[in-house]
Parts: structure tokens; C-alpha cells; sequence
């Protein structure tokens, strides 16, 4: 347990949204098929491009409204990242719909996050 809370701490954390397929074309690689496993991300992490293909692993802490239980406890994913959320982006990382229901119930909409580079 205590092991597990440092390692919280040290990841970096953030809110976490979904989007619908098709998954293509991404800003990092057009019409490239890069599987159901990616995000966007916006420009705290997307520096100039500089983060497409890389992975991060994100986990689901904790809801960012008022749906019950949003999170799948004990789960994680790893995404590639293909794509930019533009301004706006309500998210900080923007995930495909199959990522994001592998860690938390797609009907929350948006939850907390916690993601590490993989
Ligand atoms: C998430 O990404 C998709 C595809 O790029 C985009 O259409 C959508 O607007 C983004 N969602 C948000 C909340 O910014």
C-alpha cells in the first residue's frame, strides 16, 4: 500500500476523455492504422508533436463528476499517442472509447487519471 501511494505520487495526473471510431486519420499519422489502443492528447503533453508514438500508461483514479463509481479499480492501459486535442479539449489526454472502457465506465465521461510514460 504504501508502495503503491508513492507511485501515485510520482506519476503525473489529469483528466482523462474518450472519443468514437474511426480512429483514423490522426494528426500524428493520417491514415496510418495504429489500432483501438490510442489518444489525443492536448498541449500540456503534445509539445509541438513531439509526443506522437510515444506510450503512456494511465490508470483511472477517481471520477471528475457525479457518475458512480467510474473507475475499474486495479486496471490500467497502455496507449499510443497518435493524435492532438486542440484547444478546447476538455480532456488532458483523450482516449480511444476501447482504451478508456478498459479503465472506467465510458457512460462517466470524463475521470481522473493517472499516466506515467510506458
Ligand atoms: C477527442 O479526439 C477526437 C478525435 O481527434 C476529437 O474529434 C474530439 O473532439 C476530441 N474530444 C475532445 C473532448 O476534445
Amino acid at each position: 500500500m504504501v508502495l503503491c501511494l508513492v507511485s501515485i505520487a510520482h506519476a503525473a495526473q489529469g483528466t482523462a476523455v474518450w472519443y468514437k471510431p474511426p480512429y483514423t486519420p490522426s494528426k500524428c499519422f493520417g491514415n496510418q492504422n495504429n489500432g483501438a489502443m490510442v489518444a489525443g492528447v492536448s498541449d500540456k503533453l503534445w509539445n509541438n508533436g513531439a509526443a506522437c508514438g510515444k506510450m503512456y500508461r494511465v490508470r483511472c483514479i477517481e471520477g471528475a463528476n457525479l457518475a458512480p463509481h467510474p473507475c475499474k479499480q486495479g486496471t490500467s492501459v497502455v496507449v499510443k499517442i497518435v493524435d492532438y486535442c486542440q484547444r478546447g479539449c476538455t480532456g488532458d489526454i483523450n482516449l480511444s472509447r476501447d482504451a478508456f472502457a478498459q479503465i472506467a465506465d465510458v457512460n462517466a465521461g470524463i475521470v481522473k487519471v493517472q499516466y506515467d510514460q510506458a
